[in-house]
């Protein structure tokens, strides 16, 4: 297969400052809205993009469970790699890509804990499975084989004998406050749309960018 003969022109749609909405988050629910109704996979999964405290970005995929106008929110192991790095350096880069509507939407801001009982709410609405998996799995941490992380699955399920257990202090859920949100919208020609947010000021500032 050859790779450079792969093209595709994009043109679903387009995007303009006067047909985009003031507010970012009125816009990203408008195009969340066309993610969920069209036949996207996985349309809340993003990029969420820490400095590795290493010094090298690190990118991985988790989804996104809510969002409001103070930010996003994704819940995740706070020991796990993503957490070590967000505690030294919590700017954060979280990113949508919804192929089938030819749009991406980039998102920098900062990364906080969410309340207590936001974590505690939203732990003990994921399924009992969901819950011991997330106290059995120190997340990115070597283990020695699969059977390892199985037998402490089973063996904490055993133990619980169908009883809720209580969420695990090192799990929780980040919100993203943001302070640059960019929308991008394929178009013929590579002349794509893009249109930036910045939170210089209330209310957000936009720009057009080149593509
Ligand atoms: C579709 C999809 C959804 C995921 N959702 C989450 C999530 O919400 N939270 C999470 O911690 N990891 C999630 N993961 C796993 C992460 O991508 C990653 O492997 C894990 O969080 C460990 O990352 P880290 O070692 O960089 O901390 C998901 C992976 C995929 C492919």
């Amino acid at each position: 297969m050859k790779l450079d003969s792969i093209r595709r022109e994009y043109k679903f749609a387009e995007l303009t400052r006067k047909s985009i909405d003031k507010n970012p988050f009125k816009q990203f629910t408008i195009w969340l809205n066309d993610a969920l109704n069209s036949k996207v996979n996985e349309p809340t999964a993003m990029s969420a993009i820490s400095i590795g405290t290493d010094g090298f970005p690190q990118s991985r995929i988790v989804l996104l469970k809510g969002y409001n106008q103070n930010g996003f929110t994704f819940f995740t192991d706070y020991s796990s790699e993503k957490g070590k790095a967000i505690e030294k350096n919590n700017s954060i880069g979280i990113h949508f890509f919804w192929p089938e509507l030819e749009r991406q939407i980039r998102i920098s801001g900062y990364a906080e804990k969410t309340s207590i009982s936001v974590s505690d709410s939203y732990f003990q609405s994921r399924p009992i499975t969901s819950q011991i998996a997330a106290i059995v799995s120190n997340q990115s941490e070597e283990i020695p084989n699969r059977q390892f992380l199985e037998n402490r699955f089973f063996d904490l399920q055993d133990k619980l004998h169908g009883e809720i257990p209580e969420r695990p202090k090192s799990w929780g859920g980040y919100i993203v406050k943001p302070v640059k949100i960019e929308f991008w919208q394929g178009r013929e020609s590579r002349l794509h749309d893009r249109i930036l947010y910045e939170k210089k000021d209330e209310p957000w500032v936009t720009k057009r960018l080149a593509p």
